[in-house]
């Protein structure tokens, strides 16, 4: 009968210690953490409209799906969009190294992504 008690408190605090990380989880995620207000809402720069035609002509070649030299797949408008975070640093800044063993973008090129990337990554 001990026995059985012993193990009915065990299993009450391995659920209890279940749902106490459960909770926890929930806690941590932030339901506003995908928002993005757009910080240069008068200008018009789009995936379509721009980032496309700069990704095909500077970075497709290392950036493509498959075993590219480069990671991720720049040939698409979610690949451009998933790596997008790393931009700031990798393209944008004045320390750019990509397109890599090139020269840097052009500063409007550069600025342009900066206003796509600060008005949350439009399609079009
Ligand atoms: C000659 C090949 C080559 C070209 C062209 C090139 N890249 Fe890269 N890129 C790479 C390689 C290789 C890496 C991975 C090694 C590294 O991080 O330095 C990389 C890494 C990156 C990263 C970091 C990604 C990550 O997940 O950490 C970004 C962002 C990036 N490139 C953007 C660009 C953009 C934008 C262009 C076009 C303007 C471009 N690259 C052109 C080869 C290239």
């Amino acid at each position: 009968m001990k026995r059985i008690v012993f193990s009915l408190l065990i299993g009450i605090s391995i659920m209890y210690v279940g749902c106490e990380n459960t909770a926890t989880e929930v806690d941590i995620e932030d339901p506003n953490t995908n928002e993005c207000t757009p910080q240069f809402p008068e200008m018009d720069v789009t995936y379509d409209n721009f980032v496309k035609g700069v990704m095909d002509q500077y970075c497709i070649s290392c950036h493509f799906t498959g075993n590219s030299p480069g990671p991720g797949d720049f040939t698409n408008y979610n690949g451009v969009k998933a790596a997008s975070g790393f931009f700031a640093a990798r393209v944008i800044s004045d320390n750019a190294d990509m397109p890599q063993g090139n020269a840097p973008l052009s500063q409007s090129i550069r600025d342009s992504l900066n206003i796509w990337i600060g008005n949350c990554s439009p399609r079009n």
